[in-house]
């Protein structure tokens, strides 16, 4: 019992994720672009964050950097949640596997047995709405239906179960190519999922009603180079989704702009 009263008040200290004072400088000299500047970003275990920024903000270079895909040129970047699972903005299935194997794959991973993997992959596979595809492979998909397994198998590295505190999961506007209906029904989805395995989560999106919709955390990213500029707890007790999607609109606007004039 104590042990696990301490183990509780010690998770509430390490963030899932923390950036202090980070940078990213692609190239040097005169070729040189600053993507990201003094960003600081925490997101603590089972948090649900979404990271909101103009197009070429360095939203994706913020996630790389996290994934540990990538290296910052300035302050540090910590992650306390294991291997995190990461969706990109492109389905980046492996062609060679068909769409149940490759949601297999980070249960294969993990080393969980085939017949539970098998199993594992045909629920998350009926849970995109792909059921009955586990045999095609990526080519003979559609991008959304790619989309779909890619969503699939981020779901089973997040619930690999390797990890008692949940886990982070990493999604780089995962559902901007999906129809509305689709992105809809996925986005419930994924808020259900989240609740389920109370997984920490970091949401990049260039959409406010997305943002405002999944979040409990907006964080605002300045035009490039991308920092913090804003954020918003749409946690918060008596929070008005629609008044708040109309202030976060508007300040998406002056960062664009911003941008444009400068
Ligand atoms: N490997 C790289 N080498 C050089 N420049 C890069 C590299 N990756 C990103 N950049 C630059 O860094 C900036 C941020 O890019 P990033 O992909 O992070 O933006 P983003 O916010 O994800 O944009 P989008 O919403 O369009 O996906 C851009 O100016 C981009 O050209
Ligand atoms: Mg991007």
């Amino acid at each position: 019992m104590t042990a696990t009263l301490d183990r509780h008040v010690g998770t509430q200290h390490r963030a899932a994720v923390d950036l202090q004072g980070v940078g990213k400088v692609f190239g040097r000299g005169t070729s040189a672009v600053t993507a990201l500047t003094e960003v600081d970003l925490r997101v603590q275990p089972g948090e649900f964050v979404v990271l909101l920024g103009a197009s070429g903000c360095g939203k994706t270079t913020l996630l790389n950097l996290v994934a540990g895909l990538d290296q910052p040129t300035a302050g540090a970047v910590t992650v306390d949640s294991g291997r995190p699972a990461v969706m990109f903005q492109e389905p980046a299935l492996l062609p060679w596997l068909d769409a149940g194997r490759n949601v297999e794959l980070p249960l294969r991973l993990a080393g969980v047995g085939r017949a539970a993997r098998r199993a594992r992959a045909a629920e998350l596979l009926d849970l995109v709405r792909l059921g009955g595809l586990a045999r095609k492979r990526p080519h003979e998909l559609s991008g959304g239906m790619r989309q779909r397994v890619a969503l699939a198998r981020a779901l089973a590295a997040t619930s690999s179960g390797t990890d008692a505190e949940g886990g982070l999961l990493l999604m780089d506007e995962p559902f901007a190519a999906l129809d509305a209906i689709t992105r809809d029904f996925l986005q419930g989805e994924l808020q259900r999922i989240w609740q389920a395995t109370g997984a920490a989560v970091l949401f990049v999106t260039h959409d406010v009603r997305e943002a405002v919709r999944l979040g409990q955390r907006v964080v605002l990213l300045s035009s490039r180079p991308g920092t913090v500029v804003r954020e918003w707890d749409l946690a918060a007790a008596g929070t008005d989704r629609e008044e708040l999607s109309e202030e976060i609109t508007g300040r998406l606007r002056e960062v664009i702009s911003t941008h444009a004039r400068a």
